[in-house]
């Protein structure tokens, strides 16, 4: 993964950035060691990120797409409420068992539920409504799942798509996941229920969420229609 921003940069965000503990340290040696694409977790940052998202939102029922050994997990389910829920999705049955491995050794586990097989299959099983979607696996599958998650969107739900930027080949796309990616990000801007905003963020990251009053107005400000900026109270 080509960086986007200046590695030095995204070091400093980090390092002002809440921090993963011993366990994430741990969690990730051993996925260098043992996995052929330790760069597939979240990181720090990301991690950060997304339970700052969490937390802020009050999610407190969160599925993720694309699980890999728990990094990405171990930052979700450490922002659930009591009595929340992960469930963790992923076709990887010896990442999903370290992944196990590091939410039990945090406590977190009995607030997660582990399916392992392909995403499409393991989806159709899934009832209720998510506050919070993470999609983090398979490119081609991204229009899918977003089209799976949407109806399971609580009213204040999030859907988060990882990789979007796709080191920048999504500026000139040659093969299917880049095509795939650039579709995805067309598919969103191409239904007018959706606000979204896409941050340059690792490997970037799409924020999705359906307008509470059907069609998504733009700020009335940035189209120039309220020419006095309403008082504060
Ligand atoms: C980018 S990694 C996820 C990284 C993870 N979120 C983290 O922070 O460590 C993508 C994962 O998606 C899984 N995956 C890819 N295609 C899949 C599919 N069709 N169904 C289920 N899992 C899939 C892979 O096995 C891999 O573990």
């Amino acid at each position: 993964m080509n960086p986007i921003v200046d590695p030095r940069i995204e070091d400093y965000c980090a390092a002002h950035s809440s921090q993963g503990g011993e366990l994430h340290r741990r969690l990730a040696e051993e996925t260098h060691r043992d996995f052929r694409s330790p760069q597939m977790m979240v990181g720090d940052l990301e991690g950060a990120f997304l339970a700052f998202l969490a937390r802020a939102t009050g999610a407190a029922r969160i599925l993720e797409i694309g699980t890999f050994t728990g990094c990405s997990a171990l930052w979700l389910a450490s922002a659930l409420p009591p009595g929340g829920e992960l469930v963790c999705v992923d076709r990887d049955p010896k990442a999903v068992d370290v992944a196990r491995r590091y939410l039990t050794e945090a406590g977190l586990v009995d607030r997660v539920s582990f399916r392992v097989g392909p995403a499409r299959e393991q989806l159709a099983g899934l009832e209720g409504t998510f506050d919070l979607v993470f999609l983090d696996a398979d490119k081609g599958g991204y229009v899918h799942y977003l089209d799976w998650a949407l109806p399971h969107l609580s009213p204040r739900g999030l859907v988060v798509a990882d990789n979007v930027l796709w080191s920048g080949r999504i500026l000139d796309p040659k093969d299917d996941d880049d095509h795939a990616l650039v579709a995805f990000a067309r598919r969103v801007d191409d239904d007018p229920t959706l606000e979204r905003v896409m941050v340059p963020l690792r490997d970037g990251l799409l924020l999705i969420r359906k307008s509470s009053g059907g069609l998504f107005q733009p700020p009335e400000l940035s189209r120039g229609l309220s020419k006095t900026p309403p008082r504060p109270e």
